[in-house]
């Protein structure tokens, strides 16, 4: 990033800001509060996340008409770049749970020209039955619930696991009671993570949502995009999921010298 393009973008940030304080004539008492509240944000770790609950979707919608390709979406705070390898038709690890319902994820990955890509990895993060991610949280081992397949010479991929639930973000802290004090909450709807790459194209990260699943139209992140809400498919009392992904090159046009 240059310093231009710093300054352009960090001007253009702070005119905002300034643009809404005097837009709804914010005192003294309430700047204070608000430095005071971002203090506190600080203090308990959570700026990654309270920016992420308000601007990640909308960096995800800048790259996706920068990039084109399908349409992505946020990452999260779970993903973990080391997840096992699970072959192409394999299972990722899930405890044995009674409230498992066992789930297919399955599809292609090709180009904008629709030919197949070989060889691509496609990354699958997911919760658990009650709402946890492997490597995160309880003690789950980081091998759960998570793994990378690599789609064959037509470009398909598949593997197996449990379908995932809704859960809260981290609701304790200041994130959580900001949400709270506008009057919205801290739930996701379900959803399955994907991370998508190949060489020379641009990674595709995204998620899978649930149709008619709780909180799929009111997620406290802004995460939702409708190109991955997927129709209630079951096969042999499977759930599937499938996703057909379509990769960019790596290259915003608009900015290529
Ligand atoms: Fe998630």
């Amino acid at each position: 990033m240059s310093n231009n393009r710093i300054d352009a973008v960090v001007s253009d940030i702070v005119n905002g800001i300034r643009q809404a304080l005097i837009k709804h004539e914010v005192t003294f008492d309430e700047y204070r509060a608000g430095v005071m509240y971002a203090v506190k944000t600080g203090e308990a770790g959570e700026i990654p996340l309270l920016l992420d609950v308000f601007l990640n979707s909308t960096i995800s919608d800048i790259e996706n008409a920068a990039y084109g390709g399908t349409e992505g979406t946020i990452e999260g705070p779970y993903y973990l770049p080391d997840a096992p390898l699970i072959s192409n038709g394999g299972e990722i690890l899930t405890y044995d749970d009674d409230r498992n319902v066992p789930m297919i994820v399955r599809g292609t990955v090709k180009d904008l020209q629709g030919r197949p890509i070989a060889g691509a990895t496609v990354d699958i993060w997911h919760s658990t039955p009650d709402g946890y991610y492997g490597g995160i949280h309880n003690d789950i081992p980081a091998n759960y619930y998570r793994g990378k397949v690599l789609t064959d010479s037509e470009g398909r991929y598949f593997v197996r696991s449990t379908v995932p639930v809704p859960y809260k973000i981290p609701d304790q802290g200041p994130t959580g009671a900001l949400l709270e004090m506008m009057g919205g909450h801290s739930w996701r709807p379900a959803h399955v993570h994907f991370k998508v790459r190949a060489d020379g194209y641009h990674t595709l990260t995204t998620q899978s949502y649930f149709e008619q699943g709780d909180y799929v139209d009111d997620d406290c992140c802004n995460g939702v995009r409708q190109v991955q809400i997927k129709p209630d498919v079951r096969e042999n009392g499977e759930k599937v999921i499938e996703n057909d992904f379509q990769l960019a090159p790596d290259v915003i046009a608009s900015r290529a010298a």
